[in-house]
């Protein structure tokens, strides 16, 4: 008897222990973590699949990796007016220079770092215009400027590329596309200032005590 009922437990503990091992695909179990949710229940929401992809009409992106993220960002030398800047500088900077102070690009004032530590050719190619120069001497891709950015500003960098810093276009569906840091900051006058809002609401203030 006591054997008996000790073998009744025994498959009573089992049963119990598979339902727990196996029960993955059933209940508040279904999916392994939160982005295995997300993914899965955005192919088919309420019927239809959320995508970001109808916001990006007229805007041409291209595919970027850096570090574990792959995602677009809007590709820039054919929004740049006067690119190819090989038109014109068709031989070294030095010798395009005569001496006279009539400068070319009048119209480009920079207001980013102070004269000491930045001037136009901390960014830009003397030998080569239509690329940028890193700080070693690297050549940067006018469409990767972000890595022209990233050298001096880490940290923003950093941020922006898990998303914190910047904007996406379209909403959060994927496929994941950003814009990039000079779509908002203008790189020859980067700094924004801080804006509040117009007016404080005293009369809600009020409302709410
Ligand atoms: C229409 C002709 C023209 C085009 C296009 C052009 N440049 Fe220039 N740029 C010049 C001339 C001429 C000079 C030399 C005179 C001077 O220093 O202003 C110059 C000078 C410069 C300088 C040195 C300025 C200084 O004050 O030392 C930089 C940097 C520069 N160009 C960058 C660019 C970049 C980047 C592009 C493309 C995105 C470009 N330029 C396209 C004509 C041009
Ligand atoms: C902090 C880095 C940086 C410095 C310093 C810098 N540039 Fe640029 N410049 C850029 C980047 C990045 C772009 C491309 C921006 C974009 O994608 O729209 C650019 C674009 C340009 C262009 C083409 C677009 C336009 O605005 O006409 C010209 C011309 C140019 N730079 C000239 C200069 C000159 C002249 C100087 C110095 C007075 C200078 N830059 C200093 C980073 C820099
Ligand atoms: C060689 C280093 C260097 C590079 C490259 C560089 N910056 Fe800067 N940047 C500085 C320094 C130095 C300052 C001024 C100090 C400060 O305010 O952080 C500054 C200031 C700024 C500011 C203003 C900060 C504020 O407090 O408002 C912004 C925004 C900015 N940079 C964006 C950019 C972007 C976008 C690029 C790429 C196109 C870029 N920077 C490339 C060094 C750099
Ligand atoms: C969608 C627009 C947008 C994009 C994209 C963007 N920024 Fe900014 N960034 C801003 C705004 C707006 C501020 C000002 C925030 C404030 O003053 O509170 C700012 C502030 C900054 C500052 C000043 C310090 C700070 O954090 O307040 C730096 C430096 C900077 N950005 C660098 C970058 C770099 C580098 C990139 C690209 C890797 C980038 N930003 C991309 C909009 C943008």
């Amino acid at each position: 008897m006591c054997s008996k009922k000790y073998f009744i437990n025994k498959i009573v503990c089992l049963f119990i222990l598979g339902f727990v091992f196996f029960s993955c695909k059933h209940g508040e179990s279904e999916y392994h973590g939160v982005i295995d949710k997300i993914e899965s229940e955005s192919k088919d929401y309420h019927g239809t699949s959320l995508s970001s992809e109808p916001y990006f009409d007229g805007v041409k992106l291209i595919e970027i990796t850096e570090g574990e993220h792959t995602f677009l960002v809007p590709e820039r030398k054919s929004a740049i007016n006067m690119f190819s800047c090989t038109e014109c500088h068709t031989k070294p900077l030095a010798q395009m220079q005569d001496g006279s102070n009539k400068k070319a690009h009048w119209d480009i004032k920079l207001v980013h770092a102070n004269q000491n530590t930045m001037n136009c050719i901390t960014c830009h190619n003397p030998d080569n215009m239509d690329d940028l120069r890193g700080l070693t001497g690297n050549q940067i891709d006018f469409n990767n400027s972000y890595n022209l950015c990233s050298q001096c500003h880490s940290k923003q960098f950093e941020d922006w590329k898990g998303g914190a810093h910047g904007k996406r276009i379209g909403g959060w569906a994927p496929p994941r596309a950003s814009m990039t840091c000079v779509n908002c900051h203008n790189p020859h006058e980067p700094h924004f200032e801080s804006r509040w809002p117009a007016r404080f609401n005293t009369q809600k203030v009020i409302e709410r005590e």
